[in-house]
């Protein structure tokens, strides 16, 4: 890794981390909206920290920002004069501050110039904002840390026409008609929080009300603001909110604690959503739904996002980070939460397989790369890029595994005294840890390291069985690889939750009380269990539920595969051992298929016959098995990554497993077509995820085409119509009908944007030769706008992490293609460009001539003048 001296300097160390000099009590705001800029105020009520009161003579640091334009500047009401206070690369420097005192500063700011979509800017027509993690500084000058927790008074003053509605964090105080054509209203947040759950919104909205009730019989007033066009798309957020406020009560104990809670959906956002204390801004993507423009997995997406912002108030914001290291303290945390609500919601396996499907697909991906960091990391660069999957999704299997270790009542207590303990502080993932352990008296010092520790662990299972002894012995042995700056890992605490089959697939009595299923923990380097009274040779089901993170490894037969996937009690076992047969048959060279030889393809065809014709299995269930591994799973090897090999494997495998089971498949497909009216319910999205998956082999038949184009044409839903024009759009053989679907799609959606970013992103990640020159056509579309991050994630995101085939040509012209796009977007949207730049630090990974010409596209990115750290510290690294 070369990273320049430079970029070293600017490095941030947990270990570095210091109690403020100074708190701010009370931030009173005034924010005067103009078009030409506007004019913020703001009076910070300072103090300084008595426990760090002994440097008495250190200057004020406040964090700011070129952006700001300062106008004026007093303490206490008396101007300062020029000696008193400098202004230093963005930042504001009080040379002599009092123990106590009023800052006033006067900042001009320009929103409608702010591309990168962090502090306040302008989206379509309205005024919004976005402070975390470090956003608050682009507002005006303040301690824009987590562990500086203040009071806030918010004034808003805008003309009144263009911008009637005009919110901020908690209560409004007070409303004045100016008289001059523009009003003002003061809104106050009783609850100290950090800048950078600040929010402010202004503009011509519209709002769907409802009410809550909590436990405790305090009303509520729910409200969901949009663009009036969208008024009707806001039901399902809504219930989706009253769902997890009740789910919240019940589950953790939790209230919520204002009169008013609002969710505002803007067009230009750079996440999903943003969990600002009773303002919570939303994507539009992550609001909005109708049956007709919402997939089955929007509306679940929606569902989720919705409770895990509104989750936060408890697990982020009344209890808040004490520094960015901690973020997985809030994520983690309330990722774990929603999920939790997801499966309570719909079906719990489905929800666990999607998971762990996605924890592999990226988080394993990025802790093999050279991003591979801790979910508590030791430094950042840019915090930006810091919100990870790792601090995310593995922080979420982290609380998981507490969960296991503790069992679910001890967990609760924890989470109530750890909410309890520390309502209204800043604190940090060793503070929830010893909650962890005060309730259950269990030592989780070695369970820290899965906090500390990168990379995914590495168990190797082997098995022994002894007839004459009736004795099953199994031997586990962990081990985790190096990471960048972290040698020779420590063993962690695993928890294995396992179970032994018999030839016919029940389960053995595991011990004295005859349980079928034990938490085996794994603690040390390599340890073993030994079970008695074991009549015959087993199957162990290791890992139920993926109760830890990590890659297991067991030689299984695929006799063994095909009985845990027949009989297995727990689902995500079944799954699970689908796609290991399914990995076996994709290392199968292609050119044996549908002969004598092919041994593992065959094994694979005959789970999926039977799984076909099998009774009462939940669909939703055999829609997901009958899913090989994505091509990205394939791209995961240290070295030698053929992407041209891969892609045709995979393709040739789905021709031979669909010729083979053509007729089953037509049968299962006109047997789960719904003709009840849609309605995104679990039930309902069962029959469409096993239709579909089938949908999908049989475009590698004669009848594909025929079926996609009739569903594309007859369907009443997003669900069913995206997926038909999906299938169209990658199949060799639909010739025409792909063209007709993509222009019906267009003129059908094309005044509906978040239709037609489905639009965009399936012809994006068209497998069909060409698809570049494609792209480049999509980027002139009059809908296309790089500056709307849903759009480029939808054209370039789609077609540079979805489309592996194409972005992989062996030209390179896809490497240059990503290049340009992320060098006009650290000009316009830095956060964005970074994220979009990580499928080029890859290039380890590749064969030539791929490898060098991803390389070379990177040192040509490292060498522009003025590259914005979010994009340098991932393009450095990977170098
Ligand atoms: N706090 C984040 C939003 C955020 C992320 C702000 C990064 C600033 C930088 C929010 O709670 C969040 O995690 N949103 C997720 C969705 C969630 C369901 C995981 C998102 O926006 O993708
Ligand atoms: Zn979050």
């Amino acid at each position: 890794m070369v990273v320049e001296k430079d970029a070293l300097l600017e490095m941030v160390h947990l270990k570095d981390y210091r109690e403020s000099k100074f708190f701010i009590d009370k931030t009173e705001l005034c924010f005067d909206l103009g078009d030409a800029f506007t004019v913020v105020t703001s009076k910070l009520h300072i103090r300084r920290n008595p426990k760090t009161a002994a440097c008495m003579t250190s200057p004020l640091v406040l964090d700011g920002s070129l952006d700001l334009d300062l106008v004026s500047i007093s303490i206490n009401a008396i101007p300062l004069s020029e000696t008193a206070y400098m202004v230093e690369e963005g930042r504001l420097v009080i040379l002599k501050p009092s123990e106590q005192f009023v800052l006033q500063t006067v900042v001009n700011i320009k929103p409608q110039d702010n591309t990168a979509l962090i502090g306040l800017y302008r989206s379509r027509e309205m005024f919004c904002s976005q402070c975390e993690a470090e956003g608050f500084r682009h507002i005006t000058y303040y301690l824009d840390r987590p562990d500086v927790m203040s009071k806030f008074f918010t004034k808003i003053i805008a003309d009144k026409k263009k911008y009637p509605v005009m919110l901020s964090n908690g209560n409004p105080t007070s409303y004045v008609e100016l008289g001059d054509g523009t009003h003002s209203i003061t809104w106050h947040d009783p609850f100290p929080k950090p800048s950078y759950l600040f929010a402010l919104v202004a503009g011509k909205l519209s709002c769907v009300e409802d009410r809550f009730v909590t436990l405790s019989g305090r009303g509520v007033l729910l409200q969901i603001y949009v663009e009036e066009k969208d008024l009707g798309k806001c039901d399902h957020a809504m219930s989706s909110l009253k769902k997890s406020m009740e789910w919240d009560e019940t589950n953790y104990g939790r209230e919520y604690d204002l009169d008013i809670f609002m969710i505002v959906a803007v067009d230009d956002f750079n996440m999903g959503a943003m969990e600002n204390k009773g303002l919570n801004i939303f994507n539009t993507s992550a609001v909005l739904a109708d049956p007709k423009i919402t997939t089955d997995a929007s509306f679940q997406n929606i569902e989720a996002i919705v409770a895990h912002e509104y989750f936060h108030n408890w697990s982020g914001n009344r209890v808040t980070c004490r520094d960015w290291f901690q973020l997985s303290l809030k994520e983690g945390f309330t990722v774990f939460r929603d999920a939790q609500f997801s499966a309570d919601m719909n079906s719990p396996a489905v929800k666990r397989i999607q998971d762990v499907s996605f924890l592999r697909a990226h988080q394993f991906t990025e802790d093999a790369g050279t991003m591979s960091h801790s979910v508590q990391p030791d430094s950042y660069l840019e915090i930006n890029n810091f919100y990870t999957v790792t601090i995310y999704e593995k922080g979420a299997e982290i609380v998981g595994m507490l969960h296991t270790l503790l069992g679910a009542e001890h967990f609760r207590s924890a989470t109530d005294l750890y909410f309890g303990r520390h309502d209204g502080q800043a604190v940090t993932i060793n503070d929830f840890v010893r909650a962890m352990e005060d309730v259950s008296g269990i030592d989780l010092e070695q369970f820290m390291l899965w906090y500390k520790q990168a990379g995914t662990p590495v168990v190797s299972v082997t098995s022994e069985y002894s007839e004459n002894s009736q004795r099953f012995m199994l031997t586990f042995q962990q081990s985790c690889p190096d990471s960048p700056g972290q040698l020779n890992k420590k063993p962690l605490l695993v928890p294995i939750r396992l179970g032994l089959l018999n030839s016919n697939g029940e389960p053995f009595g595991l011990n004295a009380v005859g349980d079928h299923e034990i938490i085996f923990q794994l603690s040390d380097k390599k340890q073993s269990v030994a079970f008695k009274n074991i009549s015959s040779k087993p199957t162990p089901a290791l890992l139920r539920g993926f109760s830890a993170p990590i890659k297991l490894n067991y030689q299984y037969s695929n006799e063994e595969l095909a009985l845990l996937a027949a009989k297995d009690t727990d689902e995500f076992v079944r799954w699970d051992a689908c796609q290991q047969l399914a990995f076996r048959a994709l290392r199968e060279p292609s050119n044996i298929l549908g002969t004598d030889t092919c041994s593992q393809a065959k094994a694979l065809l005959t789970t999926y016959e039977k799984l076909l014709s099998e009774e009462n299995i939940d669909p939703a269930l055999v829609g997901l098995m009958l899913q090989l591994p994505g091509e990205s799973r394939l791209h995961d090897k240290k070295n030698g990554v053929d992407p041209d090999a891969i892609h045709r494997r995979r393709e040739s495998l789905r021709t031979f497993l669909a010729g083979k089971l053509r007729v089953k498949l037509e049968a299962v497909y006109h047997a789960h077509k719904s003709h009840q009216t849609y309605k995104p319910v679990s039930s309902q999205i069962g029959l469409r995820t096993l239709k579909n998956a089938v949908l999908e082999y049989l475009m590698y038949t004669e009848v594909g085409v025929e079926l996609a184009w009739q569903q594309f044409k007859e369907s009443d839903n997003m669900t069913d119509q995206s997926f038909a024009f999906r299938c169209l759009v990658d199949c060799s053989r639909s010739g025409n009908y792909a063209r007709m679907a993509t222009e019906q799609f267009e003129c059908q959606w094309k005044h509906e944007a978040l239709a037609m970013n489905i639009w965009f992103q399936i012809q994006s990640a068209c497998v069909q030769k060409n698809t570049l020159a494609r792209v480049e056509k999509l980027l002139k579309h009059p809908l296309f706008n790089i500056r709307n991050p849903n759009k480029v994630r939808s054209v370039i995101g789609s077609f540079c992490s979805s489309n592996l085939i194409n972005f992989h040509e062996a030209n390179g012209a896809g490497y240059d293609f990503l290049e340009n796009h992320i060098k006009m977007l650290n000009e316009i949207n830095p956060q964005i460009g970074a994220r979009l730049v990580v499928p080029l630090t890859r290039w380890r990974q590749y064969i030539a001539p791929h490898s060098r010409l991803m390389r070379r596209a990177l040192q040509r990115l490292s060498e522009l003048p003025n590259l914005s750290k979010d994009i340098s510290e991932i393009v450095l690294k990977s170098l």
